[in-house]
């Protein structure tokens, strides 16, 4: 059975590693990856991590693409890599511009595609912009569908998907999570000599955000709340490596810039930035990744958005939705600082999102799967 595994940026490639490692361990599949190179540092820095190799590596990356040109580039460019390869299936993860596409050029070419990480809703068009759509249309073009949790079983459910086709795995970020983090914690002395600029008797606080729906005045107030907690809290370290997209680095490096317990470095490599979630006292951010890994982890998380569709660990008190509003922000950050119960309640360490199994998971109910459509076709 011939699968090819599809992605194009730094979650997609973090999310599915796992799902390479487990296919290619097993004798039954033959397993061919494509990049699309959505992302090009940010992903080679996972592809290196990882080690994977792939197969086809689409180059797609231009300097402040735009959507549609992106979408278009990647249907076209998948179809022949799909008429070239003829996989049984094709697997996508998430909600980005490669994740709908590619699973748009498997439709036309009429090859069955898995979606990792299926059943995620705002219900918001705009909320996140354009993951909403993407993860919905999606989610109309695929057979196998692979829920993280149970509420997202449910919203697939409740769109009429068909149950058979529907599996509650967990979430694949939880694998790429434990497979690195004893790693990391092992290489403590190298970390510490790379973060040598850091005072890690201090406590941190680590920041990520790249939301389209939040660019502009919405990361211009984020950065005026991450200034006034840096000047409120000289014996604060602030870490923020910056996301490569230019409506990020502009309003960060102008606003940021200078203060010198704010850090504003690169993105960083997987076991890198591991390294820092796991030293963090408390994480400011609006990624969805990230929202998944640091309750594992016993971190606070405070989102930078006005909605999530990773309600579980907010219903579970770990993660608290702080939007862009300024005064919002400085008061809970404010408020996990100096509030020792507030900061006990909010790092139970309760994490809904798996326990490190969801791509043997996959795995295994593809296999059977697979093999029944297969004796199915030849009889
Ligand atoms: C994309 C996804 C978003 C996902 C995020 C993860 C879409 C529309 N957006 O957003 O869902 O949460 O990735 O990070 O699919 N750039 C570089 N080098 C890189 C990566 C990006 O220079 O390695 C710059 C380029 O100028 C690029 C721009 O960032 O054009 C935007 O990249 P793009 O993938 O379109 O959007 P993201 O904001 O990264
Ligand atoms: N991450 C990383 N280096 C960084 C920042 C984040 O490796 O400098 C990882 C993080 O651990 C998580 C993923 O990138 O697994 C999240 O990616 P991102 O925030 O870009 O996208 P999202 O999850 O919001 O789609």
């Amino acid at each position: 059975m011939k699968i090819l595994i599809c992605f194009g940026t730094r979650p997609e490639a973090i999310k599915l590693a796992p799902i390479v490692k487990q296919f290619q361990s097993r004798p039954g599949f033959d397993v061919r990856v494509c990049v699309t190179s959505q992302h090009r540092e940010m992903l080679d820095q996972v592809l290196e991590i990882f080690e994977i190799s792939p197969n086809h590596d689409l180059n797609l990356m231009t300097p402040g693409q735009t959507l549609e040109h992106l979408t278009g580039k990647v249907v076209e460019r998948m179809s022949k890599v799909l008429l070239q390869e003829k996989p049984d299936c094709i697997v996508v993860q998430g909600d980005t511009t490669t994740t709908f596409a590619a699973a748009l050029a498997a439709f036309y070419h009429k090859v069955g595609v898995v979606h990792v990480e299926a059943g995620l809703r705002t219900y918001q068009k705009f909320a996140p912009f354009p993951e909403e759509m993407n993860r919905q249309m999606t989610s109309r073009l695929t057979d196998w569908h692979f829920a993280p949790t149970v509420r997202a079983r449910e919203a697939l459910l409740k769109e009429n998907f068909s149950a058979e086709n529907i599996f509650v795995v967990g979430n694949t970020v939880i694998d790429a999570l434990l497979m690195t983090v004893d790693k990391v914690r092992s290489l403590d002395d190298e970390f510490r000599q790379r973060f040598m600029f850091l005072d890690l008797h201090k406590r941190m606080l680590l920041i990520t955000g790249h939301r389209r729906e939040n660019f502009g005045q919405g990361f211009v107030n984020v950065c005026n709340a991450i200034r006034t907690i840096a000047k409120a809290n000289p014996s604060l370290e602030i870490v923020y490596p910056v996301h490569l997209n230019p409506n990020v680095q502009k309003p960060v490096n102008a606003i940021l810039s200078g203060l010198s317990n704010v850090h504003l470095i690169p993105p960083q490599d997987y076991l890198a930035f591991v390294w820092l979630l796991d030293r963090s006292h408390i994480v400011l951010t609006d990624s969805g990744g990230v929202q998944e890994e640091a309750p594992s982890l016993r971190k606070p998380v405070l989102v930078t958005r006005d909605t999530t569709e990773r309600t579980e660990a907010v219903d579970a008190g770990v993660a608290r939705l702080v939007g862009t509003d300024t005064d919002v922000i400085v008061h809970l950050v404010q408020r996990l600082l100096d509030d020792n119960l507030f900061y006990k309640e909010m790092s139970h360490g309760q994490n809904p999102y798996g326990d490190g199994t969801s791509s043997e998971k996959i795995a295994e109910i593809l296999e059977r799967s697979l093999s029944v459509h297969s004796s199915n076709s030849r009889n």
